[in-house]
Order: C-alpha cells, then sequence, then structure tokens
C-alpha cells in the first residue's frame, strides 16, 4: 500500500496549530439528539485548500461526537436532506435489530426529505461509531460518518479532558486537492483493494496537533472511518499501550509485542499513553516505502507524580461455549487475480461479462450479494463458530452486525493472547479465521467486507437468529 499524499500535492499542507476534536452532539429539551444528512463543503487540504462538496451528518465531517452512558438510553431523530435514500447504522452496538439501520434488510431506507426516530439503549461501554448503510461505499466516501462513545456504568473512567476521539479517514483527492467524486465506484476499486486515498485526516483535518499532559493517563480512541485502508500503526514507538479492540477492553492493557498494529477499515483501538515530559510524538502510518504521521501530539508540563492509570471494566459479553458450537463456512471468492467459481446473484448464474451490469465480482459461498435465504437460521443463545476462508488475493475487514465475538483461531494458530473480542477482524489473503460468539440477539444481520466496495461488489450476506 502506498500514500500518495506526499507526492500528490507537494506543499507543507495545512499546519493546523489547533487540534480539532468533534463536537459534541447536544440533545433537545426531549432529550432527543437531531442528526441531519445533507451536503456541505469543507476544506480537507488545509485551510487554504479548495471546497470539497461532501455529504455530511450536521454538517461536518465526522459528524458530532455523541457520548452517552452504559444503559442510557440514545434517542436519534435522523433527516435525509440528500438526493437519494440512506440509513444510519450503530456500528459494533449490540442494537435491537429494528434500529440497526440496514436498509433493505432491518429498515426501509429514508428517503429525501424523510426521517427516522433511531432509539435504542447502549449495551456495552467503548468506542464505536455511526455511518450511513445505503450505498455505503458512496455515503461513507463522502463523509457521512461520526464517533459513538459510551461512558463506562459509573461515568467515564478516564478524565474526559484526556479522552481523545480521533476519527481517521483516508480520502481520495483530486490534483487540486478536493474530494475526488469522479473517481467514486471506480471499477478498478472495486475488483482490488477498495478505494484507496491519498490524504489522512483526524477529525476532518490533516496532520492535527494535539495536547497531552505529562505524567497524566490518556486515552485515545483511534476510529477507523476509510472505505478501504488498512492503517498501519506502531503503538510502541511512543510506549502506548492497547486498552480496548472494537471498543472492548483488554484485561490489561498491553503492549503490543507484534508491530505494526493493523486497524482496518471500521475497527477501533483505544490506546492508553501516559507522555514524559518533553516526549512529543507522533502518529505515523506506517504502511508503504514513505512512512508519515498524521497526527501530532505536544506534551505539556513537567515531570510530576504520575498520576495513577484507571482500570476499565471487563467487557459484559455472553461468552461462547464451543464445547457446543455450530460451525458455519465461508467461503470467500473472486476479485482481481482470484478464482470466481460459480456464482449466482439475485437467482441467476453470473456470467463472465455480466461485471459491468451487476457490478458483482466477489462472493461468500458462490452466492453475491444480498441472497435471499440467510446464511443460516441459529436458535437463540446457541454459540456460532464462523470459520471464513479467504481464497482471494486481497485483505478484508469482516464485520457481523449485532453481536461481538471473540477470534479464536487464525491460519491455524490458536492466539491465546486473550482471544480477543471485536466486531470486525482482517484476514489476510490466503488466511483462514475462526470466531466464534453467542447469537443471542434476535434479528437479521448482517455479515460483510466492511472494505465498503468490496461488500457493494458481492462481499454481503446475512444470518437469522430467532
Ligand atoms: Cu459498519 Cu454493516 O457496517
Ligand atoms: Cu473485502
Amino acid at each position: 500500500m502506498t500514500i500518495t499524499r506526499r507526492n500528490l500535492l507537494t506543499s507543507a499542507g495545512a499546519g493546523a496549530l489547533a487540534a480539532t476534536l468533534p463536537l459534541q452532539a447536544f440533545a433537545r429539551g426531549d432529550g432527543m439528539i437531531d442528526l441531519i444528512a445533507a451536503p456541505s463543503g469543507q476544506r480537507l487540504y488545509g485551510a487554504d485548500g479548495p471546497l470539497s462538496d461532501l455529504w455530511t451528518y450536521n454538517g461536518r465531517a465526522p459528524g458530532p461526537q455523541i457520548r452517552v452512558t452504559r444503559g442510557e438510553r440514545v434517542r436519534v431523530r435522523f433527516t435525509n436532506n440528500l438526493d437519494e435514500p440512506t440509513s444510519v447504522h450503530w456500528h459494533g452496538v449490540r442494537i435491537d435489530n429494528r434500529m440497526d439501520g440496514v436498509a433493505g434488510l432491518t429498515q426501509d431506507p429514508v428517503m429525501p426529505g424523510g426521517s427516522f426516530d433511531y432509539d435504542f439503549v447502549a449495551p456495552d461501554a467503548g468506542t464505536y461509531w455511526y455511518h450511513a448503510h445505503n450505498r455505503s461505499w458512496n455515503q461513507v466516501a463522502r463523509g457521512l460518518y461520526g464517533p459513538l462513545i459510551v461512558d463506562e456504568a459509573n461515568g467515564p473512567v478516564f478524565d474526559p479532558a484526556r479522552d481523545l476521539t480521533l476519527v481517521i479517514d483516508d480520502w481520495r483527492l483530486d490534483r487540486d486537492g478536493a474530494f475526488d467524486v469522479a473517481s467514486l465506484g471506480a471499477m478498478m476499486d472495486w475488483s482490488h483493494a477498495g478505494r484507496l486515498g491519498n490524504w489522512l485526516t483526524v477529525n476532518g483535518e490533516a496532520e492535527p496537533q494535539l495536547t497531552l499532559r505529562a505524567g497524566q493517563a490518556h486515552r485515545l480512541r483511534l476510529i477507523n472511518a476509510a472505505n478501504a485502508r488498512v492503517l498501519e500503526i506502531d503503538p510502541n514507538r511512543f510506549g502506548a499501550k492497547v486498552l480496548a479492540h472494537d471498543g472492548q477492553a483488554l484485561p490489561e492493557p498491553v503492549a503490543p509485542d507484534y508491530a505494526p498494529l493493523l486497524l482496518g477499515p471500521a475497527q477501533r483501538v483505544d490506546l492508553l499513553v501516559v507522555p514524559e515530559p518533553g516526549g512529543d510524538f507522533a502518529l505515523e502510518e506506517l504502511s508503504g516505502n514513505a512512512p508519515f504521521a498524521f497526527a501530532r501530539f505536544t506534551v505539556e508540563g513537567e515531570a510530576s507524580a504520575r498520576a495513577p492509570v484507571p482500570r476499565l471494566p471487563a467487557p459484559d459479553l455472553p461468552e461462547p461455549d464451543l464445547s457446543g458450537a455450530r460451525t458455519i463456512g465461508v467461503e470467500m471468492t473472486g476479485g482481481a487475480m482470484g478464482r470466481m467459481g460459480r456464482v449466482t446473484y439475485n437467482g441467476k448464474v453470473l456470467r463472465r461479462g455480466d461485471f459491468r451490469r451487476t457490478g458483482q465480482v466477489w462472493a461468500f459461498n458462490g452466492v453475491a450479494n444480498l441472497p435471499r435465504e440467510p446464511l443460516a437460521n441459529i436458535p437463540r443463545g446457541e454459540t456460532v463458530v464462523i470459520e471464513t476462508v479467504n481464497d482471494t488475493a486481497f485483505a478484508h475487514a469482516m464485520h457481523v452486525h449485532g453481536h461481538h465475538f471473540r477470534v479464536i483461531e487464525r491460519s491455524g494458530t490458536d492466539l491465546d493472547d486473550g482471544r480477543p473480542w471485536r466486531d470486525t477482524f482482517l484476514i489476510g489473503a490466503q488466511q483462514t479465521v475462526r470466531i466464534a460468539f453467542v447469537a443471542d440477539n434476535p434479528g437479521k444481520w448482517l455479515y460483510h467486507c466492511h472494505m465498503l466496495e468490496h461488500a457493494a461488489a458481492g462481499m454481503n450476506t446475512w444470518f437469522e437468529v430467532a
């Protein structure tokens, strides 16, 4: 992977002084939060750059940060002021199925001018996000996403002033430094690694500068909102430890012994940083041959007594019982340099050359998206193992709706270091990954690739829990 932000445009970039954190969403008197999707302009390539034509929630990408306490009710009055239908998905939340926001599966799309009230209880503390879930390859790429932070039941464990949300996006800018609308939907992206960009922003800003306090425990919540880019970062370079993956706390903070840490599309990682005086550092994207900083941190204050590091409560998720588990096999095929095999789409066998008409070039178990019949019908409360075999030439970021799972095995290796809870896992080319979870949430749930072009081009299935 090569990020070309340094060679696309060679001037020094924004040099922003003040860090922009996502705006906080404010509820009205009746507890309802207004969320409005509409076209809006935003300067991505610094303050002197051109305005990009984006689609955003409440006028800015990322949309407002919605922050609630675990167990609290979230009520959002969503209004669609776009020219096309849309819906809002609450990624990673073990939500009531009717509120999952999958247009065409759990709700009708919200038509232009229409509205929909989302109303759910946030069951787990952690770092989540929301995004459009209709033609997501288009709508998320244009900026329709925002952070959803759920504080621990007794209030935030970290000092809110030291608890920073960093929503990272990978934009494709054109030669002038504006959002490249013309290349949306490029077949090359659909059949290869998805829409990769050339410009990273954090909370909508290029290379922001944030200030941390020496000796204090900080929580950095990284959210990868990119359509397709797998970020590679190395927390060891600045002495950070991993607190949580996909919102779910690890038993204790861990210094990863693997480097770099991969953060796939839709994944989150919470980092613990206790900076030393003068220990300025940068978050760097290490993939490709020209690593570069995409956020900078200045450490203020003198050496002082180190504040104690707060402990996150353990996740409160149902433990899979592998002894009685049923295994569901998912074989991924297709894509460039891959084997497609016999694939059906809308009940018909796809032929060579159908790609231009259907856009379908990937499949799960020989079916391109979205099958009429579920991948599986699962009795509520059963433990399921999904064994995913990636017989393609690309990596994928697989997401299960409505549940968290443990990653139990990767190409024969037991992941004994915690078998982390996740809602999205990465799978490398030709790898096999097994995940396990208790299917305790009734309804129709998607299982799809979160590289959004791959999802649009066939990598989309669903299961039903009843
Ligand atoms: Cu984050 Cu089906 O989505
Ligand atoms: Cu994929």
